[in-house]
C-alpha cells in the first residue's frame, strides 16, 4: 500500500483524494491517511501531492517508517474523504518543514 507521510501534516492539500479509484483516503483535522486494506497500489495519488508526501510502503524515506502503522490506525478512526477541499490557509508555510509529527491532531 501507499502511505501518507510527515509533510502532509498542516499542508493537507487533498488533491490526492480526487484521483484515488478506490476511495482509500481518510480525513483527520490536519492530515490524511490511506487505508492499506483498500489501496490497490495504483500510484495515481503520488504525483498529485504538491507536498510529495506519499510513498510506497516498501520505499519510505528514512524516518518515515512510523507512518506505515499510523496510516493503518488513523484510517480506522477517520472518515473517508473523496472530494478536494481547501487547504489550510498557512499550508505553504508548512510545506517542507521537518518533523511535523508533533503537530498531528488526531
Ligand atoms: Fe488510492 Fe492508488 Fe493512492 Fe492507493 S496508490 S491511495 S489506490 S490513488
Ligand atoms: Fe496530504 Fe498531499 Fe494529499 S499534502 S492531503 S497527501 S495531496
Amino acid at each position: 500500500a501507499f502511505v501518507v507521510t510527515d509533510n502532509c501534516i498542516r499542508c493537507k492539500y487533498t488533491d490526492c483524494v480526487a484521483v484515488c479509484p478506490v476511495d482509500a483516503f481518510h480525513e483527520g483535522p490536519n492530515f490524511l491517511a490511506i487505508n492499506p486494506d483498500v489501496c490497490i497500489d495504483c500510484e495515481l495519488c503520488v504525483p498529485e501531492c504538491a507536498a510529495a508526501a506519499i510513498f510506497q510502503e516498501d520505499a519510505l524515506p528514512e524516518g518515515m517508517e512510523q507512518y506505515l502503522e499510523l496510516n493503518a490506525e488513523l484510517a480506522q478512526i477517520w472518515p473517508v474523504i473523496t472530494e478536494v477541499i481547501d487547504a489550510p490557509l498557512d499550508a505553504e508555510q508548512w510545506d517542507g518543514v521537518e518533523d511535523k509529527r508533533e503537530h498531528l491532531i488526531i
